[in-house]
């Protein structure tokens, strides 16, 4: 394999492949649309638009972008986060370089290019998708989709793969990701509070609340826990204050009510 090639990630995607992910994620464009492959290689998500549909290439190498010229679409040779553009994108579609890097930079250019609704369409390796802090930042700017597909579309790879939909919409939802903003959160949590949630024994939430409620002198409102188990970095979804209230209601026995919103450690 050659140096450019792995440094560029030119691995070109099969035709009936980009085919089939335009037909199944992108089968609503249209004339008013202006489609963007900002990676495009030779050419097949280009390929893969109905002709209908004005698309335009983008490929740092000068040879390639050559060969994309054959598809008969607008070919920009240059680097897709610097290259400049005279026409707002709707949508972005493609396969990046499998560099994170690059795929950060693409996704900054496509947010800041794209008008809201707008959407960006990658194969991606899932490794891309495999913390919570990264994928927590990516909610905060875009709604997410993944599913994955096949590695073995690609002869010889040994990578999974996803196709990630990135929509530039307030909904910010977050479909096929499970616990990517709860992990944020409990990683946001003062230390003393994660490890008694990694702690192998008992149920964490009475561990977490009795912990509190003692280091809060064996009383406390239900405010009062939460400040004291967020501490000083405010956490996004507070998805465990939930958990809070059900331990506190789950484990009456253990929490005494002494007032409205008040509990103490039973004795
Ligand atoms: C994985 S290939 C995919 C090509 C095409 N999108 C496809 O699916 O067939 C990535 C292509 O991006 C090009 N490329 C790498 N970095 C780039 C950049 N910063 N801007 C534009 N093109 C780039 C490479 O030369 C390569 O042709």
């Amino acid at each position: 394999m050659t140096n450019k090639r792995k440094v560029l990630g030119q691995y070109p995607t099969p035709i009936w492949v980009s085919d089939a992910l335009v037909a199944r994620h992108f089968s609503d464009l249209d004339e008013n649309d202006i489609v963007i492959d900002p990676a495009c290689g030779p050419g097949s998500f280009l390929s893969a638009i109905p002709d209908h549909v004005p698309a335009v290439g983008i490929e740092i190498d000068a040879a390639i972008a050559d060969e994309a010229r054959q598809t008969g679409r607008h070919i920009i040779t240059g680097d897709f986060q610097q290259v400049q553009l005279d026409f707002q994108p709707t949508v972005i579609i493609g396969n990046p370089p499998f560099n994170m890097k690059t795929v950060d930079g693409f996704l900054h250019r496509a947010h800041k290019l794209l008008p809201d609704g707008g959407r960006v369409g990658f194969i991606l390796p899932a490794y891309a998708f495999q913390t919570a802090a990264r994928v927590a930042g990516y909610a905060n700017e875009w709604s997410l989709m993944q599913e994955m597909i096949p590695r073995n579309i690609y002869p010889g790879l040994s990578l999974p793969l996803v196709f990630a939909m990135f929509s530039k919409d307030r909904r910010r939802t977050m479909l096929g990701f499970a616990l990517y903003r709860e992990a944020t959160d409990v990683q946001a949590l003062p230390q003393r509070y994660r490890e008694v949630m990694s702690s192998s024994a008992g149920p964490v939430w009475k561990m977490v609340v009795e912990e509190a409620m003692k280091r809060l002198g064996g009383k406390a409102s239900v405010t009062d826990l939460y400040a004291e188990i967020e501490g000083e970095r405010p956490t996004s979804t507070k998805f465990w204050r939930e958990a809070i209230r059900r331990t506190l209601r789950r484990y009456a026995e253990s929490f005494e009510p002494i007032g409205h919103g008040l509990y103490r450690i039973a004795i």
